[in-house]
C-alpha cells in the first residue's frame, strides 16, 4: 500500500468520518438510496483497514444522525436494519483484528430493541481490544451530545459555577475520547451536520468530492497526508 510521503511520527490519533453521498452514488446509478448505503459498507471497512495500517488509534464514523429520522419511513427502516445486520456480520471480523466497537448516540425509543441488543453485543464482545477504537455515532447529534452532558451535570446539582469546560468534556458520551485530529467528509459537501461540535473544537477539517461508497483507504491516505501539511497552532504563534 501506499503509504509513502506519510510522516509515520505524525499519523492522527484520532480521524473521524462523515460517510456522505451514499444516496447520490445510487441515484447517479439509477439505483435506489439504499443500494447506496449497502454500496456504503465496503467503503467502510477498507477505511478500517486503511486506518489500521497506519496506526490510528481511534476512529469515529457518523453512521446516522439526530436528523436523519426525517428521511422517509423506509429509507430509514432500512438503515436500522442495515446497521444491524452489519454488526452482526462484521462483529467477529472487528475482533479478530483487536478493534473495540462503541457507540456514540441517544439510545431513544426510535431505535428499534433489536438493533440496541446487537450493539450491546458488539460492544461487549470487543470491549477488552484495544488496538484500535471505532466509535460508530449513531443516533448522534453534536447539539444533543452537548445537551445531554449539561442534564447530566444539573441533574448530579452540580452547582453553577462548577460547570466548565472540564465537567461538560466529563459528561460526554466518551469522555475518554480524544478529540478529532483530523476530520473527513466525502461527497463535496462543506459542513459539519451536527457531528461531534463539542470535540471538534481545532480538529483539521478535509473534504473530498468522492461519494462515501467510492472512499477506499488510499483516500484515507491522502487526507492524511494534507493533514500533515497543515500547521495546528492551537490559537498559538509559531515560535
Ligand atoms: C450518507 O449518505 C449516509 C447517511 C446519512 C445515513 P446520504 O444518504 O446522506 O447520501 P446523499 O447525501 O443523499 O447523497
Ligand atoms: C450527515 O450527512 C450524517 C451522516 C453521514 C450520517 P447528511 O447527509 O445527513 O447531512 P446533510 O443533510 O447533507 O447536512
Ligand atoms: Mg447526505
Amino acid at each position: 500500500m501506499d503509504l509513502d510521503r506519510i510522516d509515520p511520527r505524525r499519523i492522527p490519533v484520532h480521524i473521524a468520518c462523515v460517510m456522505d453521498g451514499n444516496g447520490r452514488w445510487a441515484q447517479k446509478r439509477g439505483l435506489p438510496r439504499t443500494e447506496g448505503h449497502a454500496a456504503g459498507e465496503e467503503a467502510l471497512f477498507d477505511a478500517v483497514e486503511g486506518a489500521l495500517e497506519l496506526g490510528v488509534r481511534w476512529l469515529t464514523v457518523y453512521a446516522f444522525s439526530t436528523e436523519n429520522w426525517k428521511r422517509p419511513v423506509d429509507e430509514v427502516r432500512y438503515l436500522m436494519g442495515f446497521n444491524e445486520r452489519l454488526l452482526t456480520n462484521r462483529r467477529d471480523e472487528l475482533h479478530q483484528k483487536g478493534v473495540r466497537v462503541r457507540f456514540a448516540g441517544r439510545r431513544d425509543w426510535r431505535v428499534p430493541k433489536r438493533v440496541l441488543k446487537r450493539m450491546d453485543e458488539a460492544v461487549e464482545l470487543t470491549e477488552r481490544n484495544r488496538r484500535m477504537t471505532l466509535t460508530f455515532a449513531f443516533n448522534y447529534g453534536g447539539r444533543a451530545e452537548i445537551v445531554d452532558a449539561v442534564r447530566a451535570l444539573v441533574a448530579e446539582g452540580t452547582p453553577a459555577e462548577r460547570i466548565d469546560e472540564k465537567a461538560i468534556h466529563s459528561r460526554l458520551y466518551h469522555p475518554d475520547m480524544p478529540d478529532p485530529d483530523l476530520v473527513v467528509r466525502t461527497s463535496g459537501e462543506f459542513r459539519i451536520s451536527n457531528f461531534l461540535l463539542w470535540e471538534l473544537a481545532y480538529s483539521e477539517l478535509v473534504f473530498t468530492d468522492v461519494l462515501w461508497p467510492d472512499f477506499r483507504r488510499e483516500h484515507l491516505f491522502e487526507a492524511v497526508r494534507e493533514f500533515q501539511r497543515r500547521d495546528r497552532r492551537f490559537g498559538g504563534v509559531e515560535l
